[in-house]
């Protein structure tokens, strides 16, 4: 049976990082999610079938129960409430690799010097995860106020919490069989850290703090692994934790920040949040006149933002393409990678609709010929295509790099209003010469010139 469980866990590990691997490609993200999830099957029931932990017949509900909220859950949450999904996830990742390390304690409780430690990192990392996630939640979900909270001798708190919680870890680990008292207030800091830590952290920066509670999550888990003594949890931990980290690192730098500066600037507060005032005359244009630009356009770039999910115009936005290409012009996407609410938001969107993959071009590639291009359409974008980031170094997002669409000869954008984008900050694109206002919904402005190729 042994070796019969250790061989399931090699085939689980491989799934997993295949998997993963495939995670990487939009075109094979669904198989690779499919294998990860099979493999991630085939651990839980060798798993519990190895030593006899649960009788089959809990396996089977449990399965059951499981498989249910899984599938509400995909079914039920909208789109552009997956990264609130995402972050109570990993909360719940969190909290059970905190009671994994406190069950363990009270059935040990005169634990080795390594196990003492594990289960110490397990249930901090465990905790800090947990209410961390839960604030994320919170603050996406408008429960509570997605701006920083701030207050005076913040950065002396939470190091004092950091100092304590060593203390009190190394006062748990010299006599972890009476270190009961110790061990709860281990707890009770690593939940209150957890809130503390993500309260400073603007609405703006969230996607990276939630990539970093994944990686957290996944840390929380190998921790759990290695007080259970459990190789697979301990891979899958280490996998969870280096892509989390992975991706953190791409998000900061694709908002041209640092990881500390997300972690401790308070960005979006009264303090910072700032910019040269924004205004001139905005152009508008109607579909009718729109049309007949794209009609005579050689090339077309359109760039989705969070405004094409809240429109869901995504089947428009591929017919619009379609129709543009049967008229002989070049169409292609250009993807920000903080696009939307959610890492590879637009990716997702767009692949709903079938836009073809070779059609999607990252920004470091879009950039460089966007001079060449007759229209870029931004379809319900604004910061990632605000020139502020480029050109005002008193705005709050200058230096987080752009799609340049003000390079492109013409540029429409089609929104509701000259409101602002999740930055909260005003676009002087909309103001630029070569810039016309499409103003409305995207879906319904998207119809009325799919409504002007067809009368054609
Ligand atoms: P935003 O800057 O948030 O702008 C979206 C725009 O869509 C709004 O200005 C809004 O203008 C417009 N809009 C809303 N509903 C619309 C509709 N039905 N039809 C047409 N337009 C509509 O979006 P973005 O450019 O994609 O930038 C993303 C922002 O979110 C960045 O600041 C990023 O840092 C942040 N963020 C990203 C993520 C990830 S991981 N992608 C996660 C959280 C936050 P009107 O109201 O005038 O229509």
């Amino acid at each position: 049976m042994e070796l019969l469980i250790n061989l399931s866990y090699i085939v689980s590990a491989s799934f997993f990082v295949f998997g993963l691997k495939m995670l990487s490609s939009p075109r094979t993200a669904r198989a690779g999610n499919l294998i990860s999830a099979v493999g991630m099957l085939l651990a839980i029931v060798m798993t519990l079938l190895d030593r006899g932990i649960v009788d089959f017949r809990w396996i089977v509900l449990g399965l059951a129960v499981g498989s249910v909220v899984g599938l509400f859950a995909a079914r039920l949450v909208a789109m552009t409430a997956m990264p609130e999904m995402v972050a109570i996830f990993n909360g719940f990742g969190g909290i059970a690799s905190l009671l994994v390390g406190w069950s363990v304690y009270h059935r040990v409780l005169d634990t080795a010097v390594f196990q003492t430690v594990t289960i110490a990192l397990s249930v901090l990392i465990g905790g800090v995860t947990f209410t961390g996630s839960l604030v994320a939640f919170a603050k996406l979900n408008g429960l509570i106020t997605g701006k920083p909270v701030l207050y005076k001798g913040q950065h002396i708190v939470n190091t004092a919490i950091v100092v304590s919680i060593l203390a009190v870890a190394v006062l748990f680990g010299i006599n972890p069989a009476d270190g009961y008292s110790f061990f709860l207030v281990l707890v009770g800091i690593s939940l209150l850290f957890g809130v503390l830590f993500v309260i400073p952290i603007g609405g703006a920066d969230m996607p990276v703090v939630i990539s970093l509670l994944n990686s957290f999550s996944g840390l929380a888990a190998c921790a759990a692994g290695f007080v259970i003594e459990n190789n697979l949890l301990i891979v899958a931990g280490a996998l969870v934790g280096a892509s989390g980290i992975i991706l953190t690192n791409i998000m900061w730098k694709a908002m041209n920040r640092s990881l500390p500066n997300v972690l401790f600037s308070g960005f979006g507060s009264a303090k910072t949040a700032g910019g040269a005032a924004v205004s001139g005359e905005a152009q508008a244009i109607s579909a009718e006149d729109a049309f007949l630009v794209l009609e005579a356009a050689t090339s077309v770039v359109i760039v989705p933002g969070y405004g094409l999910a809240v429109a869901q115009a995504q089947h428009a936005v591929k017919e619009l393409g379609d129709l543009l290409e049967a008229n002989g012009t070049e169409v292609r996407y250009a993807i920000h990678p903080v696009a939307g609410r959610m890492p590879g938001h637009m990716n997702v969107l767009l692949a709903e609709a079938n836009v073809p993959y070779d059609q999607l071009v990252e920004m470091d590639d879009i950039n460089p010929t966007l001079n060449t291009v007759d229209v870029c359409m931004v379809i319900g974008a604004n910061d990632v295509v605000n020139p502020a980031a480029r050109e005002d170094e008193t705005s709050p997002i200058y230096g987080m790099p752009i799609i340049n669409v003000d390079e492109a000869r013409t540029v429409f954008v089609l929104k509701r209003s000259l409101g602002v984008g999740f930055a909260g900050i005003g676009n002087p694109l909309f103001y630029k010469e070569n810039t016309r206002m499409l103003f409305g919904d995207a879906k319904q402005t998207l119809q009325a010139l799919i409504g002007e190729f067809k009368g054609m």
